[in-house]
C-alpha cells in the first residue's frame, strides 16, 4: 500500500492526541515540513546504458548485516500505536530483514523485545533516573543482544511541542515506560513532565568517552547536525555519528538533515558511517541520501503510521514498499548497488 494510504489509516485509527503526539514538531514546525521537502532540494543525474538487471540493495551496519540500507529509527511509547508495540515493530522490521533502534522510553522492555524477535537491533539511550540506572540499562542491553547503543544527544531538554501542550496529552492508562524504574514519579501523567525525566542536560562529550569505554557495543552518536560536532564524537570514541533532527521535534528552526547531510560526511571521512533520518519517504530519499555519502537512512513515522494500521504486518509492508521503492529508483538512475551510488548522481536544485 501507498505510505500516504497507511498514514490516512492510522490517523482514522489513532485518538488526536496520540496521532497529534506522534505527528507534530515543535514551535513553527518549519524543521518538520522542510524535512520531507528538502531531500526534493536535490535532483538526480540518472545514467543510462548501465546493466541493471540485477540491483542489490544489501549491506551492513556497524558489522550488522541488513537486506536494504533503511532501518528503524527510534520512537517513543509504541504501545499507544499498537498493543504490541515495540515487540510488533521489532518483529516487523525482521521480517523485512533489517534493525530495529529500540529507545529508552519503549512500552516494552529492551529484554521482551528482544525475546519477541530474533532480528538485529540496536538500543538508542537517554538518561533514566540516575547515572547508575542509566549505566545498567546498557548493560541489560549489551545482555540482551543488541549490537549497538546510540546515545541521542539532542534532547538536553525536551523541545516545546505545541500540539501537546494545546491537547494537554497525558500518557493514557495502561501505558507505561517498560525500561524505567518502578513507581518513578512522572507528575501529572502529562506527557512533558514523563518524558522530561529523560532529559540528558548534563551530557557532554566527556560523556560520548564514557558510554563508549562502558560497553563492548559500538557507539553511534544520535542527533548531530554540524561537521564539528560529528569530528569530535569520534574523537571521543563514537564509531558512527546519526545525523538526525529528531523528526523536527527539537530544534526549530534547524537545518534539516538532506541540507546538514554534506557537511558531516565531508567532516569525518569515508571510512565512517554515517546515517542520516527525518522525512523520508519516497525511494528517492534513500538515494539522495546515499549519494550524499550516508551509509543508510532511518525512518520513524513512516514505522508508526505502519504499526498504528496493520501491526508488525503494517511495519514489514511500509518497509519493503520503501525498499521496493529504492530497487526501482536505482535501476532507472543506473544504480546496480548501494555501494556504488557515485556522489555526482545528484545536483542542488
Ligand atoms: C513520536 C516520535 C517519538 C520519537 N522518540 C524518539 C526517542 O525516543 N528517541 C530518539 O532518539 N528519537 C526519537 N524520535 C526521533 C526519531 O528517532 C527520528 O529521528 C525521526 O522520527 C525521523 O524522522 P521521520 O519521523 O520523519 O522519519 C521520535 C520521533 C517521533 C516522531
Amino acid at each position: 500500500m501507498e505510505l500516504d494510504a497507511v498514514h490516512d489509516q492510522a490517523r482514522a485509527r489513532l485518538p488526536r492526541g496520540v496521532y497529534d503526539y506522534y505527528a507534530g514538531g515543535t514551535e513553527a514546525e518549519v524543521t518538520l515540513g522542510e524535512s520531507v521537502t528538502s531531500w526534493q532540494r536535490w535532483r538526480l543525474r540518472p545514467r543510462m546504458l548501465r546493466d541493471v538487471s540485477a540491483v542489490s540493495m544489501t549491506t551492513t551496519l556497524l558489522g550488522t548485516p541488513v537486506s536494504m540500507p533503511i532501518g528503524v529509527a527510534p520512537w517513543a511509547l509504541q504501545r499507544m500505536a499498537h498493543p504490541d508495540g515495540e515487540a510488533g515493530t521489532a518483529r516487523g522490521a525482521a521480517a523485512a530483514g533489517t534493525l530495529m533502534t529500540v529507545s529508552t522510553t519503549a512500552t516494552v522492555s529492551l529484554a521482551e523485545v528482544a525475546t519477541a524477535s530474533a532480528g538485529p537491533k540496536w538500543f538508542q539511550l537517554y538518561r533514566v533516573k540516575d547515572p547508575e540506572y542509566t549505566d545498567d540499562l546498557v548493560r541489560q542491553a549489551a545482555e540482551a543482544g543488541y549490537r549497538a547503543l546510540v546515545m541521542t544527544v539532542d534532547l538536553p531538554f525536551l523541545g516545546r511541542r505545541l500540539r501537546d501542550l494545546v491537547n494537554e496529552f497525558q500518557l493514557p492508562q495502561g501505558i507505561e515506560m517498560a525500561n524505567h524504574p518502578p513507581k518513578q514519579a512522572y507528575g501529572e501523567r502529562g506527557l512533558n513532565q514523563a518524558l522530561g525525566t529523560i532529559a540528558t542536560a548534563t551530557w557532554t562529550f566527556e560523556d560520548v568517552t564514557r558510554f563508549a569505554a562502558l560497553t563492548s557495543m559500538p557507539l553511534v552518536v544520535k542527533g548531530v547536525l554540524r561537521g564539528d560536532d560529528a569530528q569530535r564524537c569520534l574523537d571521543a570514541g563514537a564509531s558512527a555519528v546519526w545525523v538526525s533532527t529528531h523528526g523536527g521535534r527539537q530544534v526549530d528552526p534547524a537545518i534539516a538533515s538532506a541540507i546538514a547531510l554534506p557537511e558531516i560526511v565531508d567532516a569525518v571521512g569515508p571510512d565512517v558511517e554515517v546515517y542520516a533520518d527525518g522525512g523520508v519517504r519516497r525511494g528517492s530519499d534513500v538515494l539522495t541520501a546515499l549519494a550524499l555519502g550516508a551509509r543508510a537512512v532511518f525512518v520513524g513515522r513512516p514505522t508508526i503510521w505502519g504499526l498504528a494500521a496493520g501491526g508488525a504486518d503494517g511495519v514489514r509492508d511500509v518497509l519493503t514498499e520503501l525498499a521496493a521503492a529504492l530497487e526501482l529508483t536505482m535501476a532507472l538512475c543506473g544504480v546496480s548497488d548501494v555501494h556504488d551510488v557515485p556522489a555526482d548522481l545528484v545536483v542542488r536544485a
